[in-house]
């Protein structure tokens, strides 16, 4: 399957790192799935990244099944579209050596995450996965000669970067080898908070999982971080997670509704986290079961991703053609 002149491919990945959360699902899985009709989609379970971190093979195995499931759950149609682990894209760790040679040591240590980690004084402790971590995204997008990457904000300065190498590989060897992609970031939830306000993100433990089953969800909401006001006091909409979660699943009507009622006082943030764990039920509520019915099923999970690997190795192999032959390493595999 080489891409048609016509068609252009939309690429990203997520890691293998347990359950996606709300931030996950709206910031790229949703949005994503939504570009496989106008696009040749090709997504894929990030393991090689989840590595960074996770040392517990079972939980890496379960991650990426898990994944897979809600992919397919949500409607990823694997007729039209690839879904794959990186690993098994054996030429993925040598196009990032490749950009590696390219790719100053002052550019990875202004990456967010590293200079996170060295403000914090983590600086020492750090592995050198989280150091090259761009590079290995990096070879991820271009190895497919991506065109979009669907993501959220906290992925943009990847995908900067990733321009960036491109532009420097083919720079150093003279031709355009590599294609510059784009990030594709979905604006109302380019950045989802989580139960304290915060970035939803596992790192700090703030999320909330689409796919719980509805009492614990219910309880995940009734604890999302508000501020001391009573219940007859007036409530500032536009300060609050619960309300701008909320916005993220009501009809506009619904949305008035409930700032009204903030405004006018007399509705507590039990009310409107009640609302909202209404609006989230009612969304995921019939995905669940098809979820579970996924997970179930493993072979059928393996067997997807296999296919998904073999479908995308024509445009691997073309690009790694490109990219052995510009740099004199030999092309015959
Ligand atoms: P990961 O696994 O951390 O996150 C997967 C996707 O979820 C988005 N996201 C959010 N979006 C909105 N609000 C949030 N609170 C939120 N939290 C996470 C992320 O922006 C991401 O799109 N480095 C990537 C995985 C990766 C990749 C790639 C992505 C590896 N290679 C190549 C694109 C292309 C990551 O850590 O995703």
């Amino acid at each position: 399957m080489t891409q048609s002149p016509k068609i252009k491919r939309s690429l990203s990945g997520i890691k293998s790192t347990g359950f996606p959360h709300l931030g996950n699902y709206l910031g790229m899985i949703q949005p994503a799935i939504d570009l496989q009709d106008d696009y040749e989609a090709f997504y894929f379970v990030a393991d090689l990244h989840a590595l960074t971190s996770v040392r517990d093979p079972k939980l890496m195995l379960e991650s990426t099944h898990i994944i897979t499931s809600y992919f397919l759950a949500f409607g990823l149609d694997v007729e039209r579209a690839a879904f794959f682990r990186q690993s098994d894209i054996v030429d993925v760790p040598t196009l990032a050596w490749m950009l590696s040679c390219v790719t100053h040591m002052g550019m990875l240590e202004r990456a967010h995450s590293y200079k996170a980690a060295r403000d914090e004084g983590r600086e020492k402790s750090i592995n050198h996965g989280v150091f090259g971590y761009p590079v290995l995204m990096a070879s991820d997008i271009l190895i497919y000669d991506a065109d979009v990457v669907p993501v959220g904000s906290d992925q943009i300065q990847h995908i900067e970067m990733t321009r960036d190498m491109a532009v420097r590989f083919n720079q150093a060897f003279g031709g355009e080898f590599l294609k510059l992609p784009e990030a594709r970031v979905r604006e109302n939830v380019a950045t989802v908070p989580g139960i304290d306000g915060r970035k939803m993100s596992k790192s700090y433990g703030n999320e909330i999982q689409p796919l719980l089953p509805p009492k614990k969800l219910r309880k995940r909401i009734m604890s999302i971080e508000t501020d001391s006001k009573t219940m007859e006091d007036p409530k500032d909409p536009d300060t609050c997670t619960v309300f701008a979660l909320y916005s993220l699943f009501a009809d506009a009507a619904e949305l008035e509704a409930m700032r009204q009622n903030y405004l006018g006082g007399g509705y507590g943030y039990g009310h409107a986290k009640q609302a909202l764990f209404e609006q989230m039920d009612a969304h995921f509520s019939p995905y669940r079961e098809e979820f579970e019915r996924l997970m179930a099923a493993p072979d059928h999970l393996e067997a997807v991703l296999a296919r998904g690997a073999e479908r995308v190795a024509p445009v691997v192999s073309d690009v790694m053609s490109r990219v052995r032959a510009a740099t004199g390493l030999p092309t015959r595999r």
